[in-house]
């Protein structure tokens, strides 16, 4: 009776597990695909292993049980030269078959094709808590939504801005840190065009479960088109007044275009993400309120951000509506 609480608590935890979206266990590029193999050969290798041992264990205690009227003690046997041989070389024989190609693999995920004139190079720099990429090729710089192309080799080199982080997308490969100070490399592809969720999956502070961004694989015209908008001239708010608060208050730290700082997530095309501060999904038109309620109060939405509020920066709520508005519609046409 105390087990069912257990297990039911289990089939739950199994079942949050089971999001198609955030799966290594239904791989959607040939790195993940490798990395489930990987996984299936460990698992193949445990599970023989357990049952082996089990068994043979289960054998002893049957067939060497106290029987009725046992009185005296067995003979006492120590040191078995062949048992010893064999029951070592198994497990260096299984460790080989393990070790092996986990090896190769893992050396194959960070293969490095910053040299490579197919390969999409991505810059990808982890804040506390949202990510940035950079598209070295193209001088373009966007946040929070990688869009790459399908069917092309992309070549990240990893980095972070303030403490180590992890990034990963489990539905295509992964996962690497990013560390401040040092870059990694790894490289992924997209068979398929879609939008999979990435993860910070480093512990990195009291926002770090919120740390999510979205890897968008669309075609390659798509993406040229993509990048093509990304490097038009800004869209600054109609109105003027706006467009001078908006270019005082927000500009300092974010951009838009050619326009405004970079130590926060760039805007440019905000309105055509998937969502506002990697959580809060955009769908059904969303966008707005969620942008609403970012710049209202970023502390409720994502603890420990280093945006500030309507209480630090005096926006009133006419005019941070009127900027969500402005960002919402800003959108790119791909
Ligand atoms: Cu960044 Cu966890």
């Amino acid at each position: 009776k105390r087990l069912l609480p257990l297990l039911t608590g289990l089939v739950l935890l199994l079942t949050a597990c089971g999001r198609e979206d955030l799966s290594t266990l239904n791989p959607q590029g040939p790195v993940a695909e490798k990395q489930f193999e990987l996984m299936k050969l460990a698992i193949g290798i445990m599970t023989l292993v357990v049952v082996v041992v089990f068994a043979i264990c289960i054998y002893v205690l049957i067939r060497f049980r106290r029987r009725k009227g046992d009185k005296a003690i067995p003979k006492q046997v120590e040191g078995n030269h062949k048992l010893e041989v064999i029951w070592t070389v198994i497990p260096i024989i299984l460790l080989l078959i393990l070790g092996v190609p986990t090896i190769q693999s893992v050396f194959g995920f960070a293969k490095d094709y910053s040299q490579d004139k197919d390969a999409v190079q991505v810059k990808v720099t982890a804040h506390q808590y949202w990510w940035e990429f950079e598209y070295t090729d193209y001088g373009i710089t966007t946040a929070q939504d990688l869009i790459v192309p399908t069917g092309k080799k992309i070549s990240f080199e990893l980095v972070a801005a303030d403490v180590k982080h992890s990034f990963w997308i489990p539905a295509i490969g992964g996962k690497m840190d990013t560390n401040p100070g040092s870059s990694n490399r790894m490289y992924l592809e997209f068979p398929n065009e879609g939008v999979f969720r990435g993860k910070c999956a480093e512990l990195c502070g009291p926002s770090h479960a919120l740390m999510e961004f979205k890897a968008k694989a669309v075609s390659q015209e798509s993406f040229d088109r993509w990048v093509s908008a990304m490097k038009a001239p800004a869209v600054m708010p109609a109105d003027a007044e706006l467009a001078e608060k908006f270019t005082s208050q927000c500009l300092s730290c974010h951009a838009v275009g050619e326009n405004g700082g970079n130590s926060a997530p760039n805007l440019t095309g905000i309105g055509s993400r998937e969502t506002v501060a990697g959580y809060l999904f955009n769908d059904e038109g969303g966008i707005e309120e969620n942008l609403r309620e970012w710049i209202t109060d970023p502390q409720s939405v994502k603890m420990g951000a280093m945006m500030p509020g309507a209480e630090d920066t005096g926006l009133t709520p006419e005019e941070i509506a009127d900027i969500a508005k402005y960002l919402a519609e800003y959108k790119l046409d791909y």
